[in-house]
C-alpha cells in the first residue's frame, strides 16, 4: 500500500530474517526443496506467534528456510525495494551471523551476498542500505565476544555498526560489554535493544556499560522522568517502534504508546518497523500513523539520517536527499 505521507524517509532499525514477508518464505522454502517449518502460520496466513519469546521462536522458525548465500542476498534487496517503495533512501539493517555460520556459509561470502542484494537494490531503486551485525543476547556473552572479535578481523565497507537484541531478560549489558568495546575502540557504531520488555532500569544499564549512542526501542524511559532528561541530555536517540511494541502487548493501542509523551521530553526519537510482517506493519505504516505533523516527520526523517553509523560523505548526501 502506498503511504500517505510521501516524504523522504529512512529507517535505522529493521531485522534481517524479521523482514521476510510470508510470500517470500514460500518461494525460499520452495526454492530450497524445504517443507515450511510446522506451526509458522496462523488460520489467515500470518506468522504465528502469542507474546514476546513464542515471537522470537517464531522468528527461529521462519529462519530456517534460508540456507543459501543467495536467500540473504535476495531477502535484503526486497526488503530494500519495498523500503523504497515507501519513500526511504537509507536502510540500516541488523544482520546477525549466528545463521549462516549454523549452515556452514562464511562470513566473508554472506557479507558478499548481502552486498550483492544491497547493490542491486541500489541501482534500481537508488536506496542505501548498510549492516549492522546484530548478537543475540540469550545465547551469551561469548557468542557475542567471538562475533565482535569475527566483525573486527574482517572489516567490510557496508558493515557500519554493532548491535544486541534477544531475550531482554536475560544476562546484563554489562556482560556484553568487552565485546562492545572491542568493536567501539575499532570505530563502529553501537546500538543495543534495552527498555522493551524490561523497565527503565535496562536502560539505565545500557548507557551506563555500553559504549551506545542509539537504544533500540527504550520505550519504556517513558516511565522514569529522570532517564528521559538523562537520554535528552546525551543526546541518545531512541529506534522507536510503536507498531511492534503494539503488537507484542507493550501497550493497548497506539494512542497508548509513550512516542508523544518521549517528544514532549525532548528525546531523540526515530521510527522504524522492527519486523514489519511479524507486526503488520511498514516503514510507511510508522510514519503515516505515528499523529505527527509532516514538518515533525521530516524533523525524525533528518535525525535518522544523522544517527545512522554512515559515514560522514554519504551522510551529508543523504541529508540532502531528507531536507526540503
Ligand atoms: N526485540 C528483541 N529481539 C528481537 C526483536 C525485538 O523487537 N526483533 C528481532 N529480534
Ligand atoms: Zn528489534
Amino acid at each position: 500500500m502506498t503511504p500517505k505521507i510521501q516524504i523522504p524517509k529512512a529507517e535505522i532499525h529493521c531485522h534481517l530474517e524479521g523482514s521476510i514477508p510470508p510470500v517470500l518464505a514460500r518461494e525460499l522454502a520452495e526454492r530450497n526443496g524445504l517443507s515450511l517449518p510446522a506451526k509458522l502460520f496462523d488460520a489467515k496466513g500470518h506468522y504465528a506467534w502469542k507474546d514476546f519469546l513464542s515471537f522470537l521462536d517464531s522468528y527461529d522458525r521462519v529462519c530456517t528456510v534460508l540456507k543459501t548465500p543467495r536467500d540473504f542476498g535476495d531477502v535484503i534487496y526486497s526488503y530494500l525495494a519495498s523500503a523504497a517503495r515507501d519513500g526511504a533512501v537509507y536502510v540500516e539493517m541488523f544482520c546477525s551471523p549466528e545463521r549462516p555460520a549454523a549452515l556452514g556459509i562464511s562470513y566473508t561470502a554472506w557479507l558478499a551476498a548481502l552486498t550483492d542484494g544491497i547493490d542491486r537494490a541500489g541501482r534500481e531503486f537508488g536506496i542505501v542500505g548498510r549492516i549492522i551485525i546484530i548478537c543475540i543476547r540469550h545465547l551469551g556473552p561469548d557468542r557475542a565476544f567471538a562475533m565482535a572479535k569475527a566483525m573486527v578481523a574482517e572489516p567490510h565497507p557496508y558493515v557500519v555498526g554493532f548491535g544486541m537484541g534477544g531475550d531482554e531478560a536475560r544476562f546484563s549489558p554489562i556482560d556484553f560489554a568487552p565485546a562492545y568495546r572491542l568493536v567501539h575502540e575499532k570505530g563502529y557504531g553501537c546500538t543495543v535493544h534495552a527498555g522493551e520488555v524490561v523497565g527503565p532500569e535496562s536502560v539505565w544499564a545500557a548507557i551506563r556499560d555500553l559504549p551506545v549512542t542509539r537504544i533500540g526501542h527504550g520505550v519504556r524511559s517513558a516511565e522514569d522522568p529522570a532517564l528521559m532528561e538523562e537520554l535528552a541530555r546525551r543526546g541518545i536517540v531512541l529506534e522507536v517502534c510503536p507498531g511492534s511494541n503494539v503488537a507484542l502487548g507493550l501497550y493497548a493501542d497506539r494512542e497508548a504508546h509513550p512516542l508523544h509523551r518521549l517528544i514532549d521530553a525532548g528525546v531523540p526519537v526515530t521510527l522504524n518497523s522492527d519486523d514489519p510482517p511479524f507486526f503488520h506493519t511498514t516503514l510507511g505504516t510508522e510514519y503515516d500513523m505515528a499523529g505527527l505533523s509532516e514538518k515533525e516527520l521530516r524533523r525524525i526523517a533528518r535525525r535518522t539520517i544523522e544517527a545512522s553509523f554512515l559515514d560522514a560523505d554519504t551522510k551529508r548526501r543523504l541529508l540532502e536527499k531528507v531536507t526540503p
